[in-house]
């Protein structure tokens, strides 16, 4: 049953077997490794290990296996084989008798499995970035939808100056751009072949590599046996993107949680992403974003573990390798999970443009924009920011905002002020100042979310 044993006289006992076995979780592999048979008995008739006969019916018996295989993922993982490659091989062996014996001339399981794995990171990496793109597409919606609503925007998670809720939105569409992009950058470097560099030295048998490429749909072979058995940087890249992308995805989802709770009440989310309490009817908790906040730490977990695993490693194939898997299987799928429900929150969210914009007004979020007033009455910066802080003191002693102080006021911490002051630290002005790229004014974030439909367009 093993794909080795001649050299040994007793088998492993089952603690070693159970410890050893990695089919539990690389069944996910099946797809990709009978892929990846199918080709190599293709390059073994080509270099005239197998006839033309011989290696159709492997290719058939290949193609019947995949068709069988299919939806059948928890039968494979508990059928008590070693690995994937072990299962596909009895089951050929099974299908074709000893014809099957031949297909692992010149392979090594140590090629095999990085070709398998980097096909099923392509592959997954490949529906995230749709996935990505779509929750940009439900953030632009949202930016549309809600163009004109003032939010107050924060630093220290204080009231720091008012800002669109549209620009909020495009904020985090400009994240989800660089983790479309880290993503493709990795789906691009690791579309490399490792299939016939053996077990480390290279094969020995004169199999064109570039075709074999070619035929698993990578752009070119890899150019090292040693690197091609022992690189595991794909896992790597993916699980970076991944960590900083739930980064982003955590980011959001606070943001969320702190406009939907009862303090802020600026958001309301939809019934379908909330759930509710067991003892006290009236809650209705952001569950969905908290679980996305809370994923985030699996999928750093999965980052770390990967580099630790690797670091010091002696070229080349080691098994500690396997332990490379179940932290990939478990954080692209999370990572895709977390981008759905992400987007199921912000198409159902409804905005309270009231209390975004009383908030807005609230907290002397203007008073940059009077130090700005200040400066264009000649006066400089910093003397300016003093004197707006004296007038915030005051006006915070009369519980008002800074617009509710009388000129009389103003005047006597700052003769300069005049009573065009007023137009000035209204809301809409504060915002509409912020024309220069990238700002928070209508013009720019209107241009923000033009730019991003024309490079979807294209
Ligand atoms: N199950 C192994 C893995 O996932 C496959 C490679 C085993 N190679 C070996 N020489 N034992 O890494």
């Amino acid at each position: 049953m093993a794909l080795w044993g001649g050299r040994f006289s007793t088998g492993p006992d089952q603690a070693f077997k159970q410890f050893n076995d990695s089919l539990p979780f690389d069944y996910q592999l099946v797809e990709q490794d009978i892929v990846g048979s199918i080709a190599w008995a293709g390059a073994l008739e080509q270099v005239a290990v197998l006839t033309r006969e011989e290696c159709k019916q492997l290719v058939d018996a290949l193609h019947s296996l995949l068709d069988e295989s299919q939806a059948n993922g928890v039968e494979i993982a508990s059928s008590g084989y070693e690995d994937i490659h072990s299962y596909v091989e009895a089951k050929l062996i099974e299908k074709v008798g000893d014809l099957g014996k031949k297909l692992h001339t010149g392979r090594s399981r140590n090629d095999q499995v990085a070709t398998d794995f980097r096909l099923w990171s392509r592959q997954t990496a490949q529906q995230i970035v749709v996935a990505l793109k779509s929750l940009q597409g439900a953030l632009v919606q949202l930016a549309e939808r809600e163009f004109e609503t003032i939010l107050p925007g924060y630093t220290h998670l204080q009231r720091a100056q008012p800002v669109l809720f549209s620009h909020w939105c495009m904020a985090y569409v400009e994240m989800l751009t660089r983790d479309v992009s880290r993503l493709n950058g990795a789906i691009e470097r690791l579309n490399e072949c490792p299939l016939g560099s053996g077990a480390l030295a290279g094969t020995a048998y004169p199999v064109d590599r570039e075709r074999l490429a070619e035929q698993l749909g990578f752009d070119r072979a890899t150019r090292n046996s040693l690197d091609a058995v022992s690189d595991r940087d794909f896992v790597v890249e993916l699980l970076s993107c991944a960590s900083i992308s739930m980064m982003h995805l955590s980011r959001l989802a606070e943001d969320m949680i702190f406009y939907n709770s009862g303090e802020s009440g600026f958001i309301e989310l939809a019934d379908n992403v909330t759930s509710g309490s067991s003892l006290m009817p009236q809650k209705k908790n952001p569950d969905a974003l908290e679980l996305i906040r809370g994923k985030t730490g699996r999928v750093f977990g999965a980052f770390s573990a990967m580099m630790m695993t690797l670091k010091a490693l002696p070229l080349a194939y080691n098994k500690d390798m396997q332990e490379d898997k179940e932290g990939l299987f478990d954080a692209l799928p999370t990572w895709i999970a977390c981008i759905h429900m992400a987007e199921s929150c912000i198409k159902g969210v409804k905005v309270n443009a009231e209390r975004t914009l009383k908030a807005a007004q609230g907290g002397h979020a203007n008073a940059t924009e009077l130090a700005d007033y200040l400066v264009a009455k000649g006066v400089p910066f910093r003397e300016g920011h003093h004197i707006v802080g004296q007038l915030v003191q005051i006006a915070i002693e009369q519980g008002k905002n800074l617009e509710e102080l009388a000129l009389d006021e103003l005047k006597l911490v700052c003769p300069k002020i005049d009573s065009d002051v007023y137009p000035r630290l209204e809301i809409a002005a504060c915002i509409a100042a912020r024309q220069a790229l990238g700002g928070t004014s209508l013009p720019q974030v209107r241009e923000a979310i033009n730019t991003f439909k024309q490079s979807i367009a294209d």
